[in-house]
């Protein structure tokens, strides 16, 4: 069987995850493909093959970029794994809409998984999720990529899994409400959110790191081009003098009401 992965990852902790699980199979040639920049040379896939698929959870869907990226794939018989990453609040639509996507492009799907990074919008004044995936994440991508192996290894590999059926995160409802109380609120209310990271020009050393970091090339000269602009938060925190900020007002709203740790699910 040859093993790949695909993940689109702007600030990282999805690479990670997929790194571990790849990790875990104990295979040594994998085939890494990395989306977060560019749609994939290589989009066709057989029987022979499983495939890896790993996106960020971008308000309860997968990133939009990502799936414009993955729009050329096709399956035609392989074996897929479906994992979607989130910041520690919800995936809600997003593992289902992958594993949709995928069965429909022709993938088998045999495994999914929902894992927890640290969310784009964390600050040191408004943490969410600080530093996952943690070791103790790390080795659940590992034990993952083991199962995978193990199911690969046994008389049954191509046994399709339900998505629908993985465990869902502990959550209590009565926060989730008031959260979506509180952003419809907003809504109703007409509140400004921001389009795009502002720049401190006091900080701003004009390196242009942020521009190279950027997935959808929308930092040019230092000016943000809103439409081009995901909100992915790469520039923020990859800025090394800080000088990149997102101020939305979601980031308190997260930090104070998901700050409680959720945990990674698997189902093969
Ligand atoms: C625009 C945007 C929307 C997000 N929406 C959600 C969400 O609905 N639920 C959640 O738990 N995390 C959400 N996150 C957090 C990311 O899913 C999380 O930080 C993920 O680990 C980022 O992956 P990356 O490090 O590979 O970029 C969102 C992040 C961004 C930038
Ligand atoms: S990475 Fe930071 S310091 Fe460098 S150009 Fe971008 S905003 Fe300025
Ligand atoms: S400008 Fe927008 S899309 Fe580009 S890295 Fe910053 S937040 Fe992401």
């Amino acid at each position: 069987m040859n093993i790949h992965t695909l993940c689109f990852s702007p600030t990282g902790t999805t690479k990670k995850i997929v790194q571990g699980i790849a990790q875990g199979t104990g295979h040594n040639e994998i085939c890494h493909t990395d989306i977060t920049f560019r749609t994939p040379s290589a989009t066709n896939y057989g029987t022979g093959d499983l495939i890896i698929v790993a996106v960020p959870v971008y308000g309860g869907h997968v990133a939009p970029a990502a799936m414009k990226r993955m729009e050329g794939l096709r399956g035609n018989g392989a074996l897929a794994v479906a994992v979607v990453v989130y910041g520690n609040r919800h995936y809600e639509h997003a593992l289902e809409e992958l594993a949709d996507f995928l069965s429909a492009r022709g993938f088998c799907l045999i495994g999914a998984g929902t894992f927890i990074g640290e969310h784009s919008y964390s600050t040191p004044e408004t943490p969410i999720a600080v530093g996952r995936p943690d070791t103790e994440d790390l080795a659940c991508a590992v034990r993952f990529g083991e199962g995978i192996a193990r199911k690969l290894a046994s008389d049954h590999p191509d046994d399709i899994i339900d998505a629908r059926q993985i465990e869902q995160p502990e959550q209590d409802s009565q926060v989730m409400m008031l959260f979506k109380q509180t952003v419809m609120g907003w809504m109703k209310d007409g509140l400004q959110m921001p389009s795009a990271p502002l720049v401190d020009e006091a900080l701003c050393t004009h390196c242009d790191a942020c521009a190279g970091l950027c997935p959808t090339g929308a930092i040019n000269n230092n000016t943000v081009e809103a439409g081009k602009c995901i909100k992915c938060c790469a520039c923020v925190k990859g800025c090394p003098v800080g000088a990149r900020s997102f101020p939305t007002p979601f980031a308190p709203l997260l930090a104070k009401n998901f700050s409680q740790r959720k945990e990674n699910k698997i189902l093969l």
